[in-house]
C-alpha cells in the first residue's frame, strides 16, 4: 500500500496535521491510491487540482462531490456539470458580484458588532463557536432570506448533517430532512408574498431551459447555499483568528496596515476551511502521469495544492505581501465558489472589527483546540484572551 493507502479525509490522524503527508504525497505520489471509502484517487498537487477542476467533461461533479457521498446528491449548481451548471450559477451570481456584496456592508458590520459587542469585557472567549459560528449563520441566512425565527432549528440541522455524515446515515437523513422542511416552507410562503429583492427572489424569478425554476430545483439550489456558506466561513474567520492569535508579528502588520485584498486572501489561502472536493472520472484517462478508468473517483486536496512550496513560497506562514497568486481556497474552475465575495467580506469585516477593538489578543489552552475534518477542515474551540480597548 503506498502513502495514500490509509487517507481518510475525516480521521483525527490526517486531520489535526496532514501537512507532512500532504508535502510528501505532493513529492512523491501527487496522484495516489487510498484504499478507504471504498477506494479513490487523491490528488494533491496544485497544477493537477487545477486540471482536474478546470476540466469538467473528464472529472465530473454529476455523481456529487463527496466520498462517501452526501446524503443528497444532485444538489444545484455544485453537483452539475456545465452547460447546465452555468444556467443556474447565470440565476445566482447577480447577488453575488463585488458589487451587490459590498451594498451589503452595512448589515455584516451589525452582525459582526453586536456579537463583539456581547464578547468585549469577556477576558476569553471561542473564536469558533463564539465567534464564526455566530456570524456566518445569520449573514448567509439572511442573505438568501431566511426568516430569522428559522435560523436556530437550520444551523443545528445543517451542523448535524455534515458532523453525522461519516458515522450515522440514518440521523444524517433525519437532519437533512429535517432542514428541507424549513426550506419548504419558506418556498411556500415566498411565492405567496411580495419580492423582498433578496437572493430568494433571484432565485424564484429563475429560469431554467426557459422553464420557472420547480419547486425541487428552488430546494436543490437551497441545499448548496446552506451547506456552503456557512461552516465554510464560519471556519475561516476561526483559523485567522488562531494563526493571528499565535503570530503577534501578523497582528501587529494588519493593526498598522489595515486589512487588505491581499491579506484576505491569504487567510483564505491559508485556512482552506474546503480541505478536499471529489469529482467522478468519466472515461479512461491519467492525470500526473496515474492512469485513471471510467468511474474512479479522484479527491482534490485544495488545501495541500495551497501549501505547494514551488508554487507559494514560504507556504505554511501567511505573508500579505505575497505577490497575487491565484490559491485554491474558493476552488478553481466552472465550480469556483459563487459566494466567494460574501466570504471575504464576513472575514475581513470581523478581524477588523476584532482588531480595531482589541490592543492584542492571543491563544490560551491550545490543548483544548479539536480539528474538524471531512470536506471541510478547521478548528474547535480555538480560545482566546482579548485585552480589550
Ligand atoms: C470563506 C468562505 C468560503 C469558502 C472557503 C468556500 C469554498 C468553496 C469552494 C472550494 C467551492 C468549490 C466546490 C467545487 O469545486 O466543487 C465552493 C462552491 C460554492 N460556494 Fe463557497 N465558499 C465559501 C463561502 C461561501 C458563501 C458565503 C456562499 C454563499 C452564500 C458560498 C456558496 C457556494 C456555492 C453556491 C458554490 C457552488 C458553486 C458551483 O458549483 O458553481 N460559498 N465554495
Amino acid at each position: 500500500m503506498g502513502l495514500a493507502g490509509r487517507y481518510n479525509h475525516f480521521a483525527e490522524e490526517f486531520i489535526v496535521d496532514p501537512y507532512a503527508l500532504w508535502r510528501r504525497l505532493r513529492e512523491e505520489e501527487p496522484v495516489a491510491r487510498a484504499e478507504t471509502h471504498d477506494g479513490y484517487y487523491v490528488v494533491s498537487r496544485y497544477e493537477h487540482i487545477r486540471e482536474a477542476a478546470a476540466d469538467t467533461e473528464r472529472f465530473s461533479s454529476a455523481n456529487g462531490t463527496g466520498i462517501p457521498p452526501l446524503p443528497m446528491v444532485g444538489i444545484i449548481p455544485i453537483d452539475v456539470d456545465p452547460p447546465e451548471q452555468h444556467e443556474y450559477r447565470r440565476i445566482i451570481n447577480p447577488a453575488f458580484t463585488a458589487q451587490a456584496v459590498a451594498a451589503h456592508e452595512p448589515q455584516v458590520r451589525a452582525v459582526v458588532s453586536e456579537v463583539l459587542d456581547d464578547l468585549q469585557g469577556r477576558s476569553e472567549f471561542d473564536a469558533s463557536d463564539q465567534l464564526g459560528m455566530r456570524i456566518s449563520p445569520p449573514v448567509a441566512l439572511g442573505y438568501v432570506g431566511f426568516d430569522r425565527e428559522d435560523w436556530p432549528a437550520l444551523i443545528q440541522g445543517i451542523d448535524d448533517v455534515t458532523r453525522l455524515r461519516s458515522t450515522d446515515s440514518e440521523a444524517t437523513l433525519n437532519a437533512a430532512g429535517g432542514v428541507m422542511e424549513i426550506c419548504l416552507k419558506l418556498l411556500a410562503d415566498r411565492r405567496a408574498s411580495p419580492p423582498r429583492g433578496d437572493l430568494m427572489d433571484l432565485i424564484l424569478a429563475g429560469a431554467f431551459h426557459g422553464e420557472p425554476l420547480s419547486d425541487q430545483q428552488v430546494l436543490l439550489m437551497l441545499a448548496t447555499l446552506l451547506v456552503g456558506a456557512i461552516d465554510t466561513t464560519a471556519l475561516a474567520i476561526a483559523s485567522s483568528t488562531y494563526y493571528l492569535a499565535t503570530h503577534p508579528d501578523h497582528q501587529g502588520y494588519l493593526r498598522e496596515h489595515g486589512i487588505s485584498k491581499a491579506a484576505v486572501e491569504e487567510m483564505v489561502r491559508w485556512s482552506s476551511p474546503v480541505q478536499v472536493i471529489g469529482r467522478t472520472v468519466t472515461r479512461d484517462t491519467e492525470l500526473g502521469g496515474c492512469p485513471l478508468h471510467k468511474d474512479d473517483r479522484v479527491l482534490l486536496i485544495f488545501a495541500s495544492g495551497n501549501r505547494q512550496e514551488s508554487v507559494f513560497e514560504n507556504p505554511d506562514e501567511m505573508e500579505f505581501e505575497r505577490p497575487s497568486i491565484p490559491h485554491l481556497g474558493f476552488g478553481h474552475g466552472p465550480h469556483k465558489c459563487a459566494g466567494l465575495n460574501l466570504g471575504k467580506l464576513m472575514l475581513r469585516v470581523t478581524l477588523e472589527e476584532l482588531l480595531g477593538r482589541t490592543h492584542r489578543f492571543e491563544l490560551i489552552n491550545p490543548k483544548a483546540i479539536r480539528w474538524v475534518g471531512g470536506e471541510i477542515r478547521g478548528p474547535k474551540h480555538v480560545m482566546i484572551r482579548a485585552e480589550w480597548r
